[in-house]
């Protein structure tokens, strides 16, 4: 959601900040732009569509210069039009900015800008800013100050890239939306994300809210909210640039898939020890999660609940601040980019009513991973399309860990570790989803059911299909399909049955049958012989714990959605209206 990139170096800015944005296009975004300072002057490119389509349209390189900010837009205010894209100017085009957030005092700062005799050229919030950076920079000659003055007037949230004109520096400032400087050597970097900076440092450093800072190719300032020089902590990214590469994969999101096996192996190694302090001797739990995490909190309610006998409250983050009841002792957050807003809104909440908080994420640094008392990291590495696939399958294993070694499950803990080489075998039988993909096609569509554990997974494999093909899929825990989806259930709807072979298989068996009675396509997933012969269409599933299921079952299911999204001519990768980084509430 909304990318910024800014650079001063010795480096032509267009081409970095091009590059940068490309590498950012999996936050989601509908239109986007650069802007460079040259011989004192900025020039500016941006239109709406992709950065492909507008770099060829008018040629992003024309810019020159040794500085420069660009952006990718998602809407909030104002629709997808060149106008509305970023970066915007003041009156007269000497000062410009870019934003990720929302000032939610613009109307009124817009009215008085007006009032000045200000010329707001688009119907975004963020334009305001150009403005009153303008208007402040004519009481000081001090453009930092006057940068620093403007956003004083702004309430809401931000990440804010800045320029003026005959200035050799970029003005930032952060309040409640991601943004990462990169130092580099006669050069800086910014952005809402590591990936973009890995080509060119892997020394970062994570600004606070409340951060303003002033960077030049020698170097950066920073100023905490008090007003006060801050020297936050240099972090060292271990991530390197071909890890957020398509490494001969068509899409990023079947490299992921793909990656599982390794991947899992280190989400299997993470350290859960900081987690399973605070939550020993508990006998109630919050898990707070948006998405494709919030189904992983899923796994670790029933993984708890059944083991444990602990009270589990999976509450997604938009629903927090009406269902929380204030008395939580500790909140679990699973996040993968550590910076959605909603998860991060509900960690703040319960924070201030004293809670503790252990962080599940994938992004060491992250505002999540910051805000917490304790970190698990899943290992999953740079997740680049935007739907979740590795982060899911690495979550439920760094929860399961926690729930296992909680439980002193230690027979099942080890068997976890069977889990890569399983992976690998369903990954390597691709071909065969495929086929199954090619059958689907032309159904519209999709009920997933499962019981107990593999309920979760139905969830999460409805949530994929949907997201990627743009069919309809929603997922029902099998016992509730008679409570009234059967009504819809007819002969061109597919049930995709999840049926492993633990104590739930003789119901979710009955399940198939109650669907078959009403002539729906069924496609059944199991390791159970009587299941697979309910249907012509199914895929065998190698046998596993229970509790392994969401994790083992997802693939497959990863799998169909994608090769269906690319039977459709859907990009797998950049799904339409969504965003990777959901930073607004
Ligand atoms: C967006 C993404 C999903 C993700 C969700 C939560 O909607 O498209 O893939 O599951 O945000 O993201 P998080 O980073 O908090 O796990």
């Amino acid at each position: 959601m909304c990318g910024i990139i800014g650079y001063i170096g010795y480096r032509k800015a267009s081409e970095v900040l091009y590059s940068g944005l490309r590498t950012l296009e999996y936050r989601g975004y509908d239109s986007a732009g650069i802007a460079t300072l040259d011989g004192g002057k900025i020039s500016l490119i941006k239109d709406e569509g992709r950065i492909e389509q507008i770099h060829s349209k008018h040629n992003f390189f024309r810019l020159a210069g040794k500085i420069g900010i660009g952006h990718t837009r998602w809407a909030t205010h104002g629709g997808v039009s060149q106008k509305n894209a970023h970066p915007h100017t003041d009156c007269k085009g000497r000062f410009c900015v870019v934003h990720n957030g929302v000032i939610e005092n613009f109307d009124e700062l817009r009215m008085s800008l007006i009032a000045q005799g200000h010329k707001l050229s688009s119907e975004t919030d963020t334009e305001v800013v150009a403005h009153l950076f303008e208007e402040e920079a004519k009481k000081t000659k001090d453009a930092s100050e006057a940068f620093s003055k403007a956003v004083s007037k702004l309430s809401g949230s931000w990440s804010l890239v800045a320029m003026r004109e005959g200035e050799q520096a970029i003005y930032v400032s952060r309040n409640g939306s991601p943004l990462v400087l990169g130092i580099g050597s006669g050069e800086m970097f910014c952005a809402s994300d590591i990936p973009a900076l890995l080509p060119y440092t892997k020394e970062v450093v994570f600004l606070e809210d409340g951060d303003r800072a002033i960077l030049t190719k020698n170097g950066y300032l920073i100023v905490g909210k008090d007003g006060k020089r801050q020297n936050r902590k240099v972090h060292t990214i271990s991530w390197t640039a071909n890890m957020a590469e398509k490494g001969g994969y068509p899409h990023f999101m079947l490299k992921e898939i793909a990656e599982q096996e390794e991947k899992m192996r280190e989400a299997l190694a993470c350290d859960v020890s900081g987690a399973i302090r605070l939550l020993r001797n508990r006998k109630q739990l919050t898990v707070v999660a948006c998405g494709t995490s919030y189904y992983a909190g899923l796994v670790l309610k029933t993984a708890m609940q059944c083991w444990l006998g602990l009270c589990v409250d999976v509450i997604l983050g938009s629903e927090f601040a009406y269902m929380r009841t204030g008395k939580e002792k500790v909140v679990l957050a699973i996040s993968q980019s550590g910076e959605t807003a909603d998860t991060l809104s509900a960690v703040r909440l319960a924070k201030k009513s004293g809670a503790k908080v252990i962080a599940v994420t994938n992004v060491a640094g992250s505002s999540l991973y910051r805000e917490a008392d304790a970190n698990v990291m899943i290992g999953a590495g740079p997740e680049i399309a935007v739907v979740a696939t590795k982060s899911f399958t690495c979550q439920v294993a760094a929860l399961l860990k926690i729930a296992l070694l909680l439980s002193g499950r230690k027979a099942e803990l080890a068997r976890l570790h069977a889990l890569p080489e399983l992976i690998g075998g369903v990954i390597r039988r691709s071909a065969e989803i495929q086929k199954i993909a090619k059958k689907l096609s032309g159904r519209r569509d999709f009920f997933f059911i499962g019981r107990s554990f593999a309920f979760p997974a139905a969830l999460e494999g409805a949530l994929k299909l949907k997201e990627i093909t743009y069919l309809h899929a929603e997922a029902y825990a099998a016992g509730e399909l008679k409570h009234g989806p059967l009504s819809l259930l007819e002969k061109d709807v597919v049930v995709l049955a999840l049926a492993p072979s633990d104590g739930t298989l003789p119901k979710t068996i009955s399940n198939i049958e109650e669907c078959k009675a009403r002539n729906a396509t069924l496609m059944v997933l199991s390791d159970s012989k009587d299941a697979l012969s309910k249907s012509e269409l199914h895929f065998r599933m190698p046998s596993c714990d229970p509790f392994a299921v969401p994790i083992l079952y997802a693939i497959p299911l990863q799998l169909l959605s994608y090769y269906m999204a690319v039977g459709l001519g859907r990009d797998p990768d950049k799904p339409r209206n969504l965003a990777k980084s959901v930073t607004v509430e």
